[in-house]
């Protein structure tokens, strides 16, 4: 079995938690699973046992009265009332937003609060420990000295303070798997990643690559390889879930665009101006966001040809049905023992593939290397 803990019980978590549900009582066909069947990590195998949040209405509820609340009555998998959303580590990453919010370190302090979940976490026994929290502003932090001084001031992000939890608890108990889905450097952090090699525990990330990211990144590819000369590239997402929200505010919205523009450059091997973020919360749009993109370039004979790109894409389905081959691979690099972070999945699931070296590439290169990794053949 492979026993999965989720923090930040939102929309993606809850896809997750539905979709798999369903995945594995054969009720849907398993389209937006890249791996699919190919490899031997069966969806049955997979199981969340546990579930943070920091929402008070979710606090203490199963995440079956949190997806019934979302979804309504319709088909939510039974399995799902026995996990339950326990509280976590707040550290003001829901600040700003509309909804209260409390963290375990509000009565004990950080250092406390992460030795509670680990000890919580050893008769838990997670292997994979998916991070699907509110995006929240962060800097590297680049050494563990640094790691463990800002933990000791209280100023490391949620992230950041589950990231070295989970750490901790890979050292004491069980080698574990840290999946970082969200913009927060680390798995681009050489001081987590450092870490997590020292304690037999693995990273992988950062921000799930999904929408219109992964598709300029081929693009970029297709124009590159033809020797088109890319000039702008303009991409809009405008939604209306809860993240969108969220991105709203500045700080948020930067630690987007860091991690969608920094395909650019390390593509095209140059830099051209780019508008590449999410760019507004309009409501009715719920999850189904509204993407429209436009690529300038020159082509032979000097002259200059545009696409244009225009798309309504379900949000967080799509990195839901994506944790569910990261969970998968999460443990079959604990069998393999590649402690760190491991370059030929984050290449093809992130946005910003770690380790700090590691370029972003076009999405069918990186799916080469990630079949080489597993030793799989193309096309088998
Ligand atoms: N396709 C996608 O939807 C996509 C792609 C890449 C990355 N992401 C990232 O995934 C994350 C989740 O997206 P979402 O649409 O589910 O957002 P959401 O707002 O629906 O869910 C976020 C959840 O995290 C909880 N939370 C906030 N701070 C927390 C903390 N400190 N500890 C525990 N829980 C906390 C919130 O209460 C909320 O329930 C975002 O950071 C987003 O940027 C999403």
């Amino acid at each position: 079995m492979v026993r999965i803990v989720i923090f930040g019980q939102g929309l993606v978590a809850t896809h997750f938690a539905i979709g798999l549900e369903r995945l594995k009582n054969g009720e849907i066909p398993d389209y937006g699973v890249p791996l699919s069947n190919k490899i031997p990590i069966k969806y049955e195998e997979l199981e969340i046992v546990g579930s943070y949040d920091v929402d008070t209405k979710k606090i203490g509820k199963t995440i079956y009265d949190v997806a019934k609340e979302v979804f309504g009555d319709t088909n939510i998998p039974r399995q799902l009332r026995d996990v339950y959303v326990r509280k976590g580590i707040h550290l003001d990453s829901m600040k700003g937003l509309p909804f209260k919010a409390e963290g375990l370190e509000e009565q004990k302090g950080l250092l406390n609060a992460i030795n509670d979940l680990v000890d919580e976490w050893k008769s838990l026994k997670p292997d994979v420990f998916v991070n699907v929290i509110t995006t929240e502003p962060a800097n590297k932090l680049n050494t563990i000295e640094n790691i463990e001084n800002a933990l000791i001031n209280q100023k490391l992000s949620a992230s950041q303070a589950y990231a070295y939890a989970v750490a901790k608890y890979s050292k004491e108990t069980k080698s574990s798997v840290f999946i970082n889905a969200i913009p927060t450097p680390i798995a681009n952090d050489p001081g987590f990643v450092e870490l997590y090699k020292e304690s037999k525990a693995i990273v992988l990330g950062d921000d799930g690559a999904t929408g219109a990211t992964p598709l300029t990144a081929d693009l970029l590819e297709h124009l590159a390889e033809r020797n088109r000369k890319v000039l702008e590239i303009a991409q809009f997402n405008i939604g209306g879930n809860t993240d969108f929200l969220a991105l709203d505010i500045p700080e948020r919205n930067f630690m987007k665009k860091k991690t969608k523009s920094s395909i650019v450059e390390d593509i095209l091997g140059y830099n051209v101006p780019n508008y590449i973020k999410p760019t507004g919360y309009l409501p009715p749009l719920g999850d189904k966001k509204f993407v429209a993109m436009i690529i300038e370039y020159i082509s032979f004979n000097n002259f200059k040809d545009e696409l244009y790109i225009i798309a309504r894409i379900n949000d967080s389905p799509a990195l839901a049905g994506q944790l569910v081959d990261l969970a998968r691979l999460a443990k079959i690099a604990l069998d393999r023992e590649e402690y760190g972070t491991i370059y030929p999945i984050n290449a093809f699931y992130m946005k910003n593939p770690g380790p700090k070296e590691g370029k972003s590439i076009a999405k069918t290169k990186a799916y080469d290397k990630l079949l080489q990794w597993l030793g799989i053949k193309h096309g088998n």
